[in-house]
């Protein structure tokens, strides 16, 4: 099997680049420097140059319904909670794929797929790491790194070789449609599973307080208000972002 790496000084971001047709199943993008880097919720993501890890990982995933396409989002983050926990340190997922460690975001995952009818096609999965980043625009709510987490500098090529290796393990568990450990893994990593604290409404910006109880096979978060009443929420209908507040 054929493996292509694409290493680039500086590009626009490598979503972009590996959205490029040419790039098979397994291919990564990975860039030293993004003018536009992109995070989810029309974000931008910033990443100091030289010291972290941002790249892109095209996969091809048309075994997997769209029904289903959570699976391949927990895929990815379990990946990286993988690769975390190799340096002995200990990652959360905060839902749905933002990479957290002690309450502070390591990662981000950014999934852009295309569909054939109800199966996914072609995804491109674009990964953002905070490998050895010590310093942090003030202007991010939580920041950290690998090496603020583990007390010393880390190899890049190594952290990345790590992920690709857990990544390939992950997808195998995706292609067996291994759900039920994906799942348990998931669960056992959820940020802020079973506590109760302060939510917003992401359509009314209304505060709330409610406790996790589990993450839907849909993707969808599910949050016990105080009556009792469980509700769902899709991916922007609900924020718990900020430490302090959230
Ligand atoms: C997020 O946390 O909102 C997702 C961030 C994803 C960032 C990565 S860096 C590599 C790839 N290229 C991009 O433009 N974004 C992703």
């Amino acid at each position: 099997v054929g493996f292509t790496l694409a290493y680039l000084d500086e590009t626009t971001s490598t979503n972009d680049v590996a959205r490029d047709p040419r790039y098979d199943a397994g291919a990564v993008v990975i860039a030293e420097r993004q003018s536009r880097g992109r995070g989810q919720r029309g974000n931008s993501w910033s990443s100091s140059a030289g010291a972290n890890l941002t790249f892109s990982v095209v996969l091809c995933p048309g075994f997997l319904e769209t029904a289903q396409q959570f699976y391949l989002s927990k895929a990815v983050s379990l990946a990286v909670c993988d690769t975390v926990e190799s340096f002995g340190v200990r990652p959360q997922v905060k839902w749905p794929n933002d990479i957290y460690i002690d309450g502070r975001k390591v990662a981000g995952i950014l999934i852009e797929n295309d569909l054939a009818g109800n199966f996914l096609s072609r995804s491109v999965v674009g990964i953002g790491i905070n490998v050895n980043q010590t310093e942090f625009d003030p202007a991010l709510p939580n920041p950290t790194s690998l090496a603020v987490a583990a007390g010393r500098k880390l190899d890049r090529a190594e952290v990345f070789r790590l992920f690709y290796e857990k990544m390939s393990f992950r997808y195998g568990q995706l292609q067996q449609q291994r759900y039920a450990a994906m799942d348990t893994d998931y669960a056992a990593r959820l940020y802020r599973l079973g506590e109760t604290h302060s939510f917003v409404d992401g359509r009314t910006k209304v505060r709330f307080e409610g406790t996790i109880c589990g993450v839907l096979p849909t993707g969808e978060l599910e949050v016990r208000h105080r009556d009792g009443q469980m509700h769902r929420y899709l991916f922007k209908e609900i924020e718990y972002t900020i430490t302090g507040i959230g």
